[in-house]
């Protein structure tokens, strides 16, 4: 295997290795090395001057497609999009056709991504069996397979039956597994197209309430109270969301959360001309609730940032606003959209943005090394990224690996690329030539 020697990258390491300007040698899928001014010869070289060295990203919540929807993304397509944005590990959403909510199938999904050899995969599976709500899925049998499936959600649906989340809350705790919410009361949002409010009513489109993330925030908190249970909660939108995980956290029930790109920039003031690829579950908020999310991400209340990339066809998406789909892409936007409207913008340090894509997913899925989360020091797997900071661009979706291209960031002006992504001492993603000046 090639040896490859990064020069003079700035590191930038939430797992604890060392800061600094430093010379990164890379051996055997590993580093071997990291020092400054490192005296090898005949490597092949990047140098690296005044761009940032960070662990590969982990992105714990997004739809592969795969199986059933592969017309939208595959395993193939999702996982190189990953590896595009920086993302060395995905944990993949299990409303897949059919769903992830058995070992035969999380363990052919997991094998095949294996074999892929991209970005690693870690399936989430099902809570309840078919996604349907009714009884448990098979959850310690998908957690002793050999995919090790640790979390669990019917994502896409919230479970309305609150006896059935109680058990599952119960169950997962034998094997310490993880309970990953979709907070929404279907009976106050079905229906609904945008957040209800002033921009639904201006549309003439039903209404999704704020109440209805919140009703269930609510209920799923005090049930991990009551249980015990490992809670995250799945790309919280409003401000009294957060009221009340920020209060959770202080009676030390065991809840996390995540905040999506899209809820961090993006209120309904955004959603422009009946533009199905602002249509979205949880539906963008309000200016209020973005500024709510914006204070989270700052003082910790969230513990990571997910993208809930949920690639869609143009057929599926080209359609009128009520018939779409709900979903964005996200995975190849979203350092550079959260670097140049956050970091830039003085509103977050980079090392707090690298956290919440790197040590701050990892905490909350429970992952540890060798799995993920090994630093940048000597030994360690080398699943690494390397940003640019200085390099501008728009952003085209037309030129994703995602087959989605319903991103609502396309066309906008940025700053900050990955440069290259490395998945065991690989060169998995590089920038061509030509756009890396
Ligand atoms: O917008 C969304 N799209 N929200 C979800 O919860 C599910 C996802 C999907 O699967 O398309």
């Amino acid at each position: 295997m090639p040896e490859l020697l990064i020069r003079n990258a700035r590191i930038m390491d939430p797992f604890g290795g060392c800061g600094g300007t430093m010379d990164v040698l890379i051996s055997r899928g590993r580093i071997a090395a990291v020092a400054r001014e490192l005296q090898v010869e005949g490597r092949e070289t990047i140098e690296a001057q005044g761009m940032v060295l960070a662990p590969g990203f982990l992105e714990i919540h997004a739809h592969l497609r795969e199986p059933g929807g592969e017309d939208a993304e595959t395993l193939a397509s999702g996982l190189e999009a990953a590896l595009r944005g920086g993302y060395t590990a995905v944990c993949c959403m299990p409303n897949t056709r059919p769903p992830l909510d058995n070992a035969a199938v999380v363990e052919g999904v997991a094998a095949k991504a294996r074999d892929l050899a991209l970005a690693d995969l870690f399936p989430v599976g099902c809570i309840s069996r078919g996604r349907e709500g009714r009884e448990l899925a098979e959850m310690a049998l998908m957690h002793a397979s050999e995919a090790r499936v640790r979390a669990f959600s019917d994502d896409g649906s919230g479970i309305g039956d609150s006896g059935l989340m109680r058990m599952a809350m119960e169950y997962v705790q034998v094997f310490d597994g993880l309970i990953i919410s979709h907070a929404e009361e279907q009976s106050l949002s079905r229906g609904g197209q945008v957040n209800e409010g002033t921009v639904s009513t201006e549309m003439g489109l039903r209404g999704i309430p704020a109440l209805a993330e919140e009703v269930m925030v609510a209920r799923d908190i005090l049930l991990a109270e009551e249980t015990g249970c490992r809670l995250h909660l799945a790309h919280l939108s409003t401000e009294r969301s957060l009221r009340m995980l920020r209060e959770a956290k202080k009676r030390g029930v065991r809840v996390t959360a995540e905040a999506t790109p899209h809820h961090l920039l993006l209120s309904e003031m955004d959603i422009s001309g009946y533009d199905t690829v602002f249509k979205v579950n949880p539906p963008l908020r309000t200016l209020n609730d973005v500024k709510a999310l914006r204070e989270a991400l700052h003082d910790g209340t969230i513990d990571a940032i997910a993208t809930d990339h949920a690639p869609h066809t143009v057929e599926d998406k080209e359609v009128e606003f009520d018939y779409a789909p709900f979903g964005m892409v996200g995975m190849e936007s979203s350092f550079p959209v959260l670097y140049s409207e956050l970091v830039l913008a003085g509103e977050l340090e980079l090392m707090r943005l690298i956290e919440m894509l790197t040590s701050g997913p990892a905490r909350v899925m429970g992952m540890q090394p060798p799995e993920y989360g090994a630093g940048i020091v000597e030994g360690a797997r080398a699943d690494l990224v390397l940003l640019d900071l200085e390099n501008e661009w728009t952003l085209d979706a037309r030129r994703f690996a995602s087959k989605g291209r319903n991103c609502p960031f396309h066309g906008r002006r940025v700053k900050g690329r990955i440069r290259c992504t490395l998945k065991n001492g690989k060169m998995a993603y590089q920038l061509a030539e030509a756009e890396s000046a």
